[in-house]
């Protein structure tokens, strides 16, 4: 085939353009358009030839099993985030930013897999064995026996991973990785594209489990064309601030298990080690007893989490008043503090406001509006809330208080906790035997109460 002959791929949604311009015909995007080199091979031939397969059509019923077998790695909050463990055949993307410990993560499965008799090889492109041999020696576990390989083309990774029959092939990372049938570096879309296809293959041809490292983009996506979510089994993302100890790891796709899951981890000087009790994990290190602290319950997939807001209004100087929102997004912050100053008589024009919400958590739910509320009525009548007290409950323009999903599991993990009160809509159904359970109808009943 002639060399030099490309096409302009579309970074965003991997469709073809013959000719560069500034926007992608297929789905809009602007300066998305890069070139690459096409396949050295010719794919497919004439539409209408006929091809034996080697895995003729079977009725769905007589497939046997419906259990999958998973290779459990005994790392409790990634077997948990997958759904019970590493499913054969399957192809997983871990992202997550530079240094956030995605390298430590696979190396430690790894160890475990082995540990189990499970054989596994970890490929990297990033570092050399010599690097991976002092990461190991850090490690809790026992890496020994991991069979490691510096290695970046994947021909060669998938002849070593057919060779050793290696039952687990874990490969950091997918943007290292390029293959000789396509022209264009490492990292850039088709190579990735095609890494990953070519890794799906043979996942599901030979059987081994695939766990692939991709790097995160400035705006917080896999690197690569969204396509490369589309192709793997299951996309996970390593999240936390790399100055603190807390790790999340998020499921956002999953065809064995559930999405929306999160796995909570602390990165110690031993490695990675899954936090036992991942509820109240960001509640550690909460002091009670100052004002303007409340706490509210989270759905992270199908697991209630306890988090702590923060909230402190102190008169402001010249000028306008500040207001910042440490977790949240500001307008939600806005428009609680107008119906606070409207509903509630709480006046916020000269008092600058900053709200935090603790362990580096980022609210979505609506249902965490009443926690942030009672922090800010704390904080303006500077009397602590109740430490035992949980509030639930989403906030409505006219001031009243709305019921959340999930009430019941919510508020058994905060039973659990230790908490012993819990406030939220009167029109909630929830109740619960553990818990006083204080239903409000607006927040000019929050404030009274609070104030008592
Ligand atoms: P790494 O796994 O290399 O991150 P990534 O592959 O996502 O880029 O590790 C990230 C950080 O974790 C690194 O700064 C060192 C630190 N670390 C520990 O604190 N304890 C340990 O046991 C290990 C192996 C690493
Ligand atoms: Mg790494």
């Amino acid at each position: 085939m002639s060399k030099g002959k490309s096409v302009f791929r579309c970074t965003e949604c991997g469709a073809d353009q013959p000719k560069w311009g500034g926007r992608c015909d297929a789905c809009g995007a602007w300066n998305s358009l890069v070139e690459e080199a096409l396949l050295n091979r010719r794919i497919g031939g004439s539409a209408d030839r006929q091809v034996p397969s080697d895995h003729p059509p079977i009725r769905l019923s007589d497939i046997s099993g419906g259990q999958v077998d998973r290779w459990r790695t005994g790392l409790a909050e990634f077997d948990f985030v997958l759904g019970g463990g590493i499913v054969p055949g399957s192809v997983t993307l871990v992202g997550g930013e530079p240094g956030i410990g995605k390298s430590t993560l696979l190396m430690q499965c790894a160890a475990r897999l082995e540990s189990q008799g499970v054989s596994t090889l970890y490929v990297s492109g990033e570092e050399s064995p010599d690097q991976l041999r002092l990461r190991a020696d850090r490690l809790e576990e026992d890496a020994g026996r991991i069979h490691v390989l510096g290695e970046t083309r994947l021909e060669a990774i998938l002849h070593h991973a057919a060779q050793l029959k290696s039952s687990v092939v874990l490969l950091d990372s997918v943007q290292t990785t390029y293959t000789d049938e396509l022209e264009g570096a490492p990292g850039n879309v088709g190579q990735v594209r095609e890494c990953a296809a070519r890794l799906m293959r043979f996942a599901k041809e030979s059987g081994p489990a695939v766990l692939l490292v991709g790097h995160v983009t400035k705006g917080g996506g896999i690197a690569g064309p969204k396509t490369l979510e589309h192709i793997v089994d299951t996309v996970l993302y390593f999240e936390g601030e790399t100055t603190l100890d807390h790790r999340i790891l998020r499921a956002v796709k999953n065809r064995f298990g559930s999405v929306d899951e999160i796995g909570v981890f602390r990165m110690t000087g031993t490695g990675l080690e899954p936090v036992a009790n991942p509820a109240a994990a960001f509640l550690a290190g909460r002091t009670t007893g100052a004002s303007g602290s409340a706490v509210t319950a989270l759905m992270e997939g199908t697991r209630p989490m306890l988090v702590e807001i923060q909230a402190l209004a102190s008169k402001a100087g010249f000028g306008t008043p500040q207001r910042v929102a440490t977790g949240l997004d500001h307008r939600r912050l806005a428009l609680l503090l107008a119906v606070l100053e409207r509903r509630g008589g709480l006046p916020f024009g000269n008092l600058d406001v900053f709200v935090n919400v603790t362990g580096g958590v980022r609210l979505i739910e609506p249902s965490t509006d009443l926690a942030i509320l009672a922090a800010l009525v704390s904080t303006v009548h500077d009397r602590p809330v109740p430490a035992d007290a949980l509030f639930l409950g989403e906030v409505g323009l006219g001031g009243e208080i709305r019921p959340v999903a999930g009430v019941e599991r919510r508020l058994a993990e905060a039973a659990r906790q230790g908490f012993r009160r819990v406030y939220l809509s009167a029109r909630s159904r929830g109740t619960s035997d553990e818990l006083e359970v204080i239903g409000l109808e607006g927040i000019g009943e929050l404030t009274r109460r609070l104030a008592a």
